[in-house]
């Protein structure tokens, strides 16, 4: 087989690792590991790819699937197609021009979703303006809780429609990629962490000639407006909080009094207490494998999640997702969308706005044809039917 040469261009990829592959080419290595890198020995951050292919298909034949239907409803926001862009701090270190308001831009044209992180490198203002899309709000827990109470406030304001709260950082995870470059949260790159600036010129000079890149909707809350990265990763860090519990979901679930998902279960005796405590969609994730390693994959522990919910919340699978028959096999375990991290990333870092489209428009085709393949017209009947342990 020809060694694979890593694209050029945007129009040169064809698949979310062609994109990666350009993503790799055009950043310098800090930011890029910041994107691509996992926790610690960063097992679950290869077993969130691996773990797809412990299922193989079963096709139905003799269908027609002239049309296929990818569309879905998720918080009863109807969404074009079963893809949701997850919450990622600083997108704008993949496209320092965009970012953030470029994934809305990409997600509204596509018809689906985009939720902005509490970590944005945008504010929650700036980002509902550049898009007319639906957005969701992602709320890490601050021990202020009085911050916690203005950015659901502003999130309301602003007009997003749903807030998905992340529970799976008490403590940050340690990303060893990270410290090896020198990269911190907030990022502070350094002429060291730039090292190979040479290399990636293009880069560098949208990064120096863009906005800076700072935790954009936590900086004015900093004491006495300090936004230098090494107080205001200070104050991050300890803004962080680790007694977080039900009694906190069951009071922002109050305070919001709308659409709410949390994000980072991983046990079907938490989901249910979820659902029970008034949440509306479960977000089966292990971040993206950075925070927890070792812990399993998100499609190893869909089916019996969706099983103990038992339809009283839509359920959405994150994680490790680069295929369209990675999302089939999603929605065949009980899951109603999936949502994407490091691809739109990728594709971000690989061309801008056009990039993050890309992303999706391939993992768009991809599922297309796989549910065309598979003899299923409709992303809303694919059941655990269609697949079968690749052992047997
Ligand atoms: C660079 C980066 C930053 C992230 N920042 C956040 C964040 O601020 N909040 C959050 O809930 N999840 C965050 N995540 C996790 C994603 O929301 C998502 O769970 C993960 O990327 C899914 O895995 P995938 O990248 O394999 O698609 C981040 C992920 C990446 C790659």
């Amino acid at each position: 087989m020809a060694a694979k040469r890593a694209p050029r261009r945007l129009s040169g990829c064809h698949t979310i690792e062609d994109l990666r592959d350009l993503c790799r080419r055009r950043l310098p290595a800090a930011p890029f590991g910041y994107i691509d890198g996992g926790a610690e020995e960063e097992v679950t951050l290869e077993r969130n790819r691996q773990a797809f292919a412990e299922y193989a298909f079963r096709p139905r034949t003799l269908v027609d699937v002239s049309r296929v239907d990818l569309s879905t409803e998720i918080l009863g926001q109807p969404l074009a197609l079963p893809l949701i862009l997850a919450p990622c701090g600083f997108a704008r270190l993949a496209d320092p021009r965009g970012g953030e308001t470029a994934a809305a831009r990409a997600a509204h044209r596509a018809g689906t979703v985009s939720v902005l992180s509490s970590m944005a490198s945008s504010t929650i203002e700036q980002v509902a303006e550049a898009s007319d899309g639906p957005l969701w709000y992602q709320l890490y827990v601050w021990r202020d809780r009085g911050i916690l109470r203005d950015f659901i406030d502003r999130a309301r304001e602003s007009g997003y429609r749903a807030l998905c709260l992340t529970v799976d950082v008490p403590v940050f995870g340690q990303r060893e990629r990270d410290l090896r470059t020198g990269m911190t949260i907030p990022p502070s790159l350094t002429l060291h962490t730039l090292m190979n600036v040479a290399r990636h010129p293009r880069w560098i000079w949208e990064y120096l000639s863009g906005p800076r890149i700072t935790v954009a909707n936590v900086a004015k809350y900093a004491p006495g407006g300090r936004t230098g990265v090494s107080a205001l990763g200070s104050y991050v860090n300890q803004q962080f909080d680790p007694t977080l519990n039900w009694r906190d979901l069951e009071w922002m679930l109050a305070e919001w009094n709308g659409p709410f998902a949390v994000k980072g279960v991983l046990r079907p005796e938490d989901a249910v207490r979820a659902v029970e405590t008034g949440v509306s969609a479960i977000v089966v994730s292990n971040h993206g494998g950075r925070q927890l390693d070792h812990s399993p994959a998100p499609i190893q522990v869909l089916r019996e999640i969706a099983a103990a919910v038992d339809g009283r919340a839509d359920i959405v699978l994150d994680g490790g997702v680069r295929r369209g028959t990675d999302v089939a096999k999603a929605l065949a375990l009980g899951a109603r969308a999936c949502m994407i991290g490091r691809p739109y990333l990728y594709g971000l870092g690989a061309g801008g706005e056009r990039g993050a489209e890309r992303a999706i428009e391939i993992l768009r085709s991809e599922t297309e044809r796989a549910l065309a393949l598979l003899g299923c017209p409709s992303a809303r009947e694919l059941d655990p039917s269609y697949l079968q342990p690749n052992s047997r």
